[in-house]
This record gives C-alpha cells, sequence and structure tokens, in this order.
C-alpha cells in the first residue's frame, strides 16, 4: 500500500503513512494563469494498492477535480485498486432532489470519480449516511465522535452535557455521550430552504449549571451552533463548548460563535484550520489496516 499526498490534506496524509509505516507519495500542484488545476505524482504507485487522501473541502470545486487528476495519474501508472480517503465529502449534502429543477450532485460527483479511477471510497461522518449509496463502488463512512469526545474528557469535561443541535445529529450525541459519561439531547431546528434561516426549539432537558458540548457533523456558518448557544445560555448551562467533524467555519463564523459565548470551537484535521485540534490519522489508520487484512 502507498499514500498518496493530496495537496488538500497534507498533514494528515503524511501522518496516515507516518503511522502506516508505508510509503508517501507526494504530489505536485499548481494552478495555471486561468484557474485550472495541474497535478502529478512524485512517485510510483504501479502494482501498488494506492490510497489517497484528499479532503474536498473549500474551495470544493478545485479540490474534486484534483482528486480526479490524481486518480487518472495513478490508474495510468497502474496502481491495482485506488481508494480515495475523502474526511469532508463535498456535495454529500445534495443526496436528492429537495427542490424541482436541483440535481442529485452527490450522485454527479461519485459518477465523475468512478471515471477518474477510483475503485473504493472511505469518508467520515458524511452529512447522510444515505448519500454513500449513490456510489457505484464500496463507500464507507467512519465516524470521528468518540475521538472528539475523548479529546473533551483529556482537558477535564468528563460528564458534560452532549447536545445535538438538531434531530439528526441525535446518534452523534448519544456517541458522544458514551465517551463523556453524561446526558445528552437535543435541539429542533428548522432552516428555511430559500433564505437558509435557522430558527431553533428547546426540547425537554435541564442544563442549569452543567458545562455543554454541542457535537454536530459540520459547523459552516455557524448559524446553527449560535442559535443553540443562545438557548443553552438562556437555560443555564455553565459553560458552552462547540465541537464538529468538519470545520468548515465560513468566513468569520469562529469569531461569531464566540461573540455567542462558546468558549472553544474544536474541530478535527477533515478541514485543516486553527479549529482543528483532533487528528483522524488513528481512525483512518486502523480503517486502512482493516482493508490490508482483507
Ligand atoms: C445540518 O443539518 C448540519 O448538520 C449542520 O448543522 C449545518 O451544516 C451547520 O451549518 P451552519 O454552521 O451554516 O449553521
Amino acid at each position: 500500500m502507498k499514500i498518496i499526498v493530496g495537496p488538500a490534506s497534507k498533514e494528515l496524509g503524511a501522518r496516515v503513512a507516518e503511522l502506516l509505516n508505508v510509503e508517501a507519495v507526494s504530489v505536485f500542484a499548481k494552478t495555471f494563469p486561468d484557474g485550472e488545476s495541474y497535478i502529478r505524482l512524485d512517485g510510483n504507485v504501479e502494482n501498488d494498492e494506492a490510497v489517497i487522501i484528499q479532503t474536498t473541502s473549500p474551495p470544493q470545486d478545485t479540490r474534486l477535480i484534483q482528486l480526479a487528476l490524481i486518480a487518472d495519474a495513478a490508474k495510468r501508472n497502474n496502481a491495482k485498486q485506488i481508494t480515495a480517503v475523502v474526511p469532508y465529502l463535498a456535495y454529500a449534502r445534495q443526496d436528492k432532489v429537495f427542490l424541482k429543477g436541483e440535481p442529485v450532485s452527490v450522485e454527479t460527483v461519485a459518477k465523475m470519480l468512478q471515471a477518474a479511477g477510483i475503485t473504493r471510497l472511505i469518508t467520515v461522518n458524511v452529512h447522510q449516511e444515505k448519500a454513500l449509496q449513490r456510489f457505484p463502488f464500496p463507500a464507507k463512512n467512519l465516524s470521528a465522535i468518540s475521538l472528539l469526545a475523548e479529546h473533551f474528557k483529556r482537558i477535564g469535561l468528563k460528564g458534560a452535557f452532549a447536545l445535538a443541535p438538531d434531530i439528526g445529529a441525535t446518534y452523534i450525541a448519544e456517541q458522544a455521550k458514551i465517551i463523556l459519561g453524561g446526558e445528552c439531547g437535543y435541539l429542533e431546528k428548522h432552516r428555511d430552504r430559500y433564505t437558509g434561516q435557522v430558527s431553533m426549539k428547546k426540547g425537554s432537558f435541564n442544563v442549569k449549571g452543567k458545562p455543554v458540548i454541542i457535537f454536530d457533523d459540520i459547523i459552516s456558518t455557524g448559524g446553527t451552533i449560535i442559535a443553540a448557544s443562545k438557548i443553552l445560555n438562556e437555560l443555564g448551562a455553565s459553560e458552552v463548548y462547540a465541537a464538529c467533524v468538519h470545520p468548515i467555519l465560513v468566513g468569520e463564523a469562529e469569531k461569531h460563535i464566540h461573540e455567542a459565548g462558546v468558549k472553544e470551537v474544536v474541530g478535527t484535521d477533515s478541514v485543516p484550520c486553527s479549529a482543528s485540534k483532533v487528528s483522524l490519522a488513528p481512525l483512518i489508520c486502523a480503517e486502512l489496516k482493516e482493508l490490508q487484512r482483507g
């Protein structure tokens, strides 16, 4: 097995190769003056199992094209199998037609990756697992919630309340609760599909005087966390933290989240940024070892 370190996940890719003690193949990437992407593999994957590690967080389109070009280069170099480890899977949220006239974006992405030569996909906390059914090859979802919860336990938040900001994220809060050993609950969120505006209602739980960690898959604009934090402050939580697998944190999202009373934002290196305090490397290594065992 060789790890091809995609330009979007340089540190994560190198860490995975080091932990697995396998060769890391680097990728030379540049952008042409007109905006097109160029890549070149700086190594050989002939007759090897090639594993490309490349997240597709913003700029999503560029990173998807880079991923497809890397796969094509690996295929032309006669790699045996091409597995893509894509921690943040762009377009996964458009997994069906919500409004007439829309595409199923994740299916288009899946077909593009297949055409480029990818034969297997591994992702992390994809928004809806059913999006992976749109892939024409094996696609697996891993969960990094335990890693995030372990981080909070290490920094002294054992027993904290794990909160899901919407009913769909309840399974996330439940996974965190197992590690943290406290209680969990959820809020009721509604997002207007046309304006993107978030509104929230509190559920029937008591967080008065307790530290609360809001767990979500993605923090994008921060609107969800800000609305949840306001409710938690009204309910008398002693401290509020935010945890997510994919800290997209658009623009000044992190600043606005802190202004809404959140003490700390903790994310993973799915999206490399200042909030990436937890590495996905052990999770990815465990899965790749499993694949090697057959
Ligand atoms: C949506 O259901 C997701 O789980 C996240 O809650 C959402 O993507 C977060 O987006 P934002 O930070 O823009 O509210």
